[in-house]
């Protein structure tokens, strides 16, 4: 079924920001570590380099740099803001990263908390935190979609070690009396299909006391079957899509961003011809960030913001897709400035 905020408050789309690592390493190194190389790389996935969490930096605070970004740019006051999501499938505390972002920002009023979707998690948390603004129960959210798959990359495996790189984006939302930004969503997951990529947690039990074992808390690297995920997102994604296009009676043409998670340069191009959009309307910064899994979308719509090519009053075409496997789609107009 597809949703849209049927309410009676809008949400617009104020700011943006985004942080991501100092080191870059490109397919050449990559080369060094497992038997692959920058021309494979670069025609598979349209990946030239990626950005590595070194030891002087940590997720939150890319998390913390992209939020106040976004809140920078939507001139808001900190305590003004009632509500951040930070979307992450690596946490530094599995009890949630969230709050320690709301304490570096000094956001002494809003609430925290992580919700986890894999590369779906930015427009989950966005769709989230859009029903808090549209009851009316909140006025300011910040949205923050952060990774460091990096972590939990499976280093010689050159299957996935080349796909993933770290980073952090974030948009401010608040209710307006405007025209709602947020024309509509969908959102989905198949459970079924989850075993094509995963992060599972290993299978250790040790011993606790005579009879009794305990569970070792430690997790397993990432695993993926690279072309059912590929498969699946190349028909998912169009159709969600295309439902929402059609429901809201807006054709393709009049789309002036397709903003798609940065899995695969190939997706973004299957995707595009599907509805006809000209490769100059699609998003890609995949070159320089490779797959930062729930950062990809807030990462793409602030760097294209701040080069004013998304300009207020666009309308923007967004779609996520990974591990579950889940998926979304929303469309909504960039109401910020620039
Ligand atoms: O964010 C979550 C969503 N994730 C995705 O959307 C990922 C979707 N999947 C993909 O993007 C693609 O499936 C990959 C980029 C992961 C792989 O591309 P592919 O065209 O499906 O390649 P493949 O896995 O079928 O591999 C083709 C060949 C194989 O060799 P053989 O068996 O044909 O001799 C692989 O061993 O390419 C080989 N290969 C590599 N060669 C050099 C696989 N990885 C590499 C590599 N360098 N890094």
């Amino acid at each position: 079924m597809i949703r849209n905020s049927q309410c009676e408050t809008g949400i617009s789309f104020v700011g943006c920001g985004s942080a991501t690592p100092k080191k870059i390493i490109n397919n050449n190194q990559l080369g060094q570590r497992v038997d692959t190389n920058d021309e494979w790389i670069q025609s598979r996935t349209g990946i030239g380099e990626r950005r590595v969490i070194g030891e002087n930096e940590s997720l939150i605070d890319l998390a913390t740099d992209a939020a106040l970004n976004a809140v920078k740019m939507a001139n808001w006051d900190v305590k003004t803001i009632d509500l951040i999501i930070l979307a992450t499938s690596t946490p530094e505390d599995l009890f949630g990263s969230a709050p320690k972002i709301q304490s570096n920002l000094k956001a002494s009023n809003a609430v925290a908390f992580d919700l986890t979707a894999a590369c779906s998690g930015f427009l989950f948390a966005l769709v989230t935190a859009s029903q808090y603004l549209a009851s009316g129960s909140m006025k300011r959210a910040v949205v923050i979609g952060a990774d460091q798959l990096t972590k939990w990359v499976d280093w010689d495996d050159r299957k996935t070690c080349v796909l993933f790189g770290d980073g952090a984006g974030a948009v401010a939302i608040e209710t307006t009396d405007n025209q709602d930004g947020l024309i509509g969503y969908d959102l989905k997951s198949d459970g079924s299909k989850g075993g094509c990529l995963n992060l599972f947690q290993s299978n250790i039990f040790l011993d606790l006391v005579q009879g009794a074992k305990h569970q070792k808390g430690e997790y397993l690297p990432i695993k993926m079957e690279g072309k059912e995920v590929y498969k699946f997102a190349v028909k998912e994604v169009p159709i969600i899509l295309g439902e929402l296009l059609d429901k809201y009676q807006i054709k393709p043409e009049s789309i002036d961003w397709l903003l798609l998670h940065q899995a695969n340069q190939r997706i973004l191009d299957a995707v595009a011809s599907r509805f006809s959009i000209p490769s100059e309307k699609v998003l890609s910064n995949l070159k320089h960030y490779g797959n930062t899994s729930a950062a990809t979308i807030p990462l793409m719509l602030d760097e294209a913001v701040r080069d004013q090519r998304i300009k207020p009053g666009d309308l923007i075409a967004c779609s996520g897709f990974g591990a579950g496997l889940s998926w979304g789609a929303a469309l909504f107009f960039w109401h910020g400035p620039y």
